[in-house]
């Protein structure tokens, strides 16, 4: 594990991105694990002005997405497939065919997992894949308690995660309770991972994930075994340890 302690969110933000865009460079057709939450915004931002500056051409990036909530449609503001393009992908010239996210609207959960695990097999894995962490330890939607080894499932999602997700939705109730997401095993095949944290909030659980015990209870702390995991974190969020 590498840690980067940056000074606060933007410098996060600007040094996890350079990480990626050094991936676009040295393999211009990678694949990318890609998230959404609020922590990778200010990344996404700073990837698209290496496109527009000209020193990132994604004509040939391949992309599949962590999860996405089951049930929205994709012209949904708060489904996964809206905050990727109008994060990244309508602002760069990455081809939408080469994009993936789990599809929401497939109601057959066996299905949806399924297929999702055969487009990244096909794609020979993910060269690097990009994560934030939640306030309960979790990557992707693997909630606390799942196992470490799972392919790409359906979940419950918890009081906590939907509590923490309402801020983008009218109400609670309309957070969808459940969501389809790479599972743990997904994830540790990636042959980077790159996590980005920020803020005082994330600062218990980011200790408990990366100086604590390796255990379900805690999703994120297997990555404590991956072989090439990079943990970009601003200082507010390094604050206990
Ligand atoms: C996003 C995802 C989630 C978030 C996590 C942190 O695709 O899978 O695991 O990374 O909930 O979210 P933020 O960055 O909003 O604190």
């Amino acid at each position: 594990m590498r840690i980067i302690k940056t000074k606060n969110y933007d410098d996060m933000s600007r040094k996890a991105a350079n990480i990626i865009a050094a991936q676009i460079i040295t393999k211009p057709d990678c694949v990318l694990g890609l998230a959404t939450g609020s922590t990778p915004i200010g990344t996404y931002k700073n990837l698209v002005e290496g496109y527009n500056n000209g020193d990132l051409d994604f004509s040939q990036v391949k992309s599949v997405n962590l999860d996405e909530y089951k049930g929205l449609p994709r012209e949904n503001e708060q489904s996964y497939f809206y905050f990727m393009h109008d994060n990244l992908f309508k602002h760069v010239n990455i081809d939408l065919n080469n994009t993936n996210l789990p599809d929401g609207m497939e109601p057959d959960s066996d299905k949806a997992c399924a297929e999702y695990d055969a487009v990244i097999a096909s794609m020979g894995g993910v060269d690097l894949q990009l994560l934030g962490l939640g306030h309960d330890g979790h990557i992707g939607f693997n909630e606390p308690n799942d196992e470490f080894d799972k392919e790409t499932h359906c979940v419950d999602l918890t009081e906590m995660t939907i509590e923490a997700n309402k801020r983008f939705f009218a109400s609670a109730d309309e957070v969808p309770r459940q969501a389809y997401t790479m599972g743990i095993a997904t994830i540790m095949r990636a042959k980077c991972v790159l996590m980005v944290v920020s803020g005082a909030d994330k600062a218990q659980i980011l200790k408990d994930a990366f100086f604590g015990p390796i255990t379900p209870k805690v999703p994120a702390s297997i990555l404590q075994l991956h072989p090439n995991f990079i943990l970009v974190a601003d200082e507010a969020a390094l604050s206990l340890v």
